[in-house]
């Protein structure tokens, strides 16, 4: 037998496999939320629940609102939150294709490199149109560019730098990549970030990181009201991950409350999944609130 701890809905499971290689999960132990401890199972006043991969409340992930085999693109998938966005999209049955394109892919997507970003989505065209594109590039902090605390720290080389990642080049996604995307169905989300908001900036700080996310914000706006009259099914939108456990969110305070990538992911998706083209132009975050701009 091979016994595997995992957590569950208030449940400590043991899962093991039998010489048929089916999966059975009994609970060994549960959860007591009042006093927060866990009990082994067989302690007076517990319940024993047997429970088997039927009872499991969440269902498979899938894009159900786009269509069968759909097609999927995911830039920056060389990051955390790009490369989880890969890993389950390719977990959807309902996925036909799901490609991934960062700065060492083939071809290359490097925002330095603008006749490179031009010539990547040329062969992109060459392909299905997409049903899901994801934009999940974005830059932070960078050997000696730690975000600025105060004035004194601005300078063009970080404000370049944040610019360049996360303006700038996913502004040339929006005009080489919108125009692929399927007539039918189709979903555009640029990563963005919630200290991007101007309405919700109470603490200042980080100047060029939120410059250059408040301007994506706009860039996504002003992309959406042209893209209402020419491709009236897309659903162009800024998306907030949430505090994510990648390298950008690392070395910060608010890393303690981080998720993983692939949490974030569902819940992206998810929210993603439920669009409407009347909700096209929007700033969302990972709970599908709308935040402010
Ligand atoms: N993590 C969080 O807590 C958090 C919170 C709010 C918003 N976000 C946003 O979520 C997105 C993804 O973040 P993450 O946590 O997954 O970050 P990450 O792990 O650091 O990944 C960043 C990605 O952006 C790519 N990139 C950076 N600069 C680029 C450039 N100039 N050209 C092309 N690609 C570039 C990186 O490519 P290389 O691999 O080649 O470096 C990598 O693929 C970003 O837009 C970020 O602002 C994250």
């Amino acid at each position: 037998m091979d016994f595997t701890r995992s957590a569950g809905a208030g449940f400590f499971f043991a899962d093991w496999r039998d010489n048929c290689g089916s999966m059975p999960r009994a609970v060994v132990a549960a959860w007591d939320s009042d006093t927060d401890t866990y009990h082994p199972v067989g302690e007076p006043a517990m319940t024993l629940k047997i429970a088997t991969e039927d009872d499991s409340n969440t269902p498979p992930f899938s894009m159900g609102s786009l269509p069968d085999q759909y097609h999927a693109l995911v830039v920056g998938s060389s990051g955390t939150i790009g490369a989880a966005m890969i890993a389950l999209l390719r977990s959807d049955p309902r996925c036909g294709s799901v490609r991934g394109l960062h700065r060492h892919s083939h071809p290359p997507l490097d925002f330095a490199d603008e006749a490179g970003v031009a010539a990547a989505s040329s062969e992109l065209a060459r392909g299905p149109r997409l049903n899901l594109v994801v934009n999940a590039t974005g830059m932070l902090h960078a050997p000696e560019l730690m975000p600025e605390k105060r004035l004194a720290d601005l300078d063009y080389a970080h404000l370049l730098a944040a610019f360049q990642a996360n303006t700038f080049g996913p502004a040339l996604l929006l005009r080489h990549v919108a125009p692929l995307l399927a007539p039918g169905r189709g979903l555009m989300a640029m990563l963005s970030a919630k200290v991007g908001s101007i309405g919700d900036n109470r603490l200042g700080g980080w100047y060029s990181y939120r410059a250059s996310k408040a301007a994506l914000n706009m860039l996504v706006r002003t992309a959406a009201i042209e893209l209402a009259r020419t491709q009236p099914n897309t659903v162009l939108v800024s998306l907030h991950p949430g505090t994510v456990e990648s390298p950008l969110s690392r070395p910060f305070r608010g890393v303690a409350s981080a998720r993983p990538a692939h949490d974030a992911v569902v819940d992206m998706l998810r929210v993603l999944d439920r669009l409407v083209p009347s909700d096209s132009g929007a700033f969302f975050a990972y709970d599908g609130s709308r935040l402010p701009w």
